[in-house]
């Protein structure tokens, strides 16, 4: 059976919308060098973890479950130069044991329901990262409150509750890095054209007919309200 991530990711470098500008910057603003240690949990194809290796010269523990994005990413990382700075763990990230206090940056875009949402990423990620070293989520937030009815919260809440979360866990926030309307047009659009090609390539295929419905339902999602209520940023926070 066609993963349905698999086929509709197929084109993209960074699984989330944002930018590898805005990864760059990110790492500016993390003061990476070096001597950091970065976890990247659910990393995807590896994305983030090359532009920041290749920025910065850190190094990077990447945990991906799924085989296939795990396998991309190694081959991105070989093609990049970079397997000496960048190791990716095949494992599926709840199942991790951190140990305290070991890296200076304990990253987490896309993926807090690992943890069933942020409070519990924050839970799980802070003992990872050393006194003075950061945790970073990449995190969805409404931009309006009540969310119309109709329309599930799927547990995110407005900008600054976001930012009481981290504030609940103890942590302090220094950089907010949010996504502007192009990085989403390109990251939900390059699922577009990429399930459109799938769709066109393998018009017998027995998943077709589930996933073409599951690529209209999201498109006509986000055109609808997603694009205009939706909001996603990355929130570096410090940790005490
Ligand atoms: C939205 S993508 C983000 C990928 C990457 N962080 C990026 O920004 O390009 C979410 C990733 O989480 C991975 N994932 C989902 N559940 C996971 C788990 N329990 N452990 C590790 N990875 C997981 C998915 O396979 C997918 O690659």
């Amino acid at each position: 059976m066609a993963w349905y991530y698999a086929v509709a990711e197929r084109d993209h470098e960074i699984q989330n919308p944002t930018s590898p500008e805005k990864i760059r910057l990110l790492g500016e603003r993390l003061r990476l060098e070096p001597e950091s240690h970065v976890l990247d949990i659910a990393c995807g194809k590896g994305g983030p973890a090359v532009i920041l290796a290749r920025e910065f010269g850190c190094t990077i523990t990447g945990v991906e479950r799924a085989p296939e994005f795990a396998a991309d990413a190694r081959e991105r990382v070989a093609a990049a130069g970079l397997a000496d700075r960048i190791e990716i763990l095949e494992r599926d990230a709840a199942e991790l044991d951190l140990e305290p206090g070991r890296y200076d940056v304990a990253l987490c875009l896309g993926a807090s329901f690992v943890w069933g949402g942020l409070a519990g990423t924050l839970a799980a990620l802070t003992p990872a990262a050393r006194a003075g070293g950061h945790v970073v989520v990449g995190e969805p937030y409404w931009r309006r409150w009540p969310v119309p009815d109709g329309i599930a919260d799927d547990g995110f809440v407005t900008l600054a509750a976001t930012i009481d979360r981290f504030r609940a866990a103890g942590l302090t926030l220094d950089t907010l890095i949010a996504s502007s309307e192009d990085d989403w047009d390109r990251y939900e659009s390059l699922h577009w054209r990429a399930l459109e090609d799938w769709l066109t390539a393998n018009p017998g295929d027995p998943d077709a007919p589930e996933i073409r419905q599951r690529h209209e339902t999201n498109r006509d999602d986000y055109l609808r309200w997603g694009r205009e209520l939706l909001g996603w940023a990355i929130f570096a926070a410090r940790k005490a």
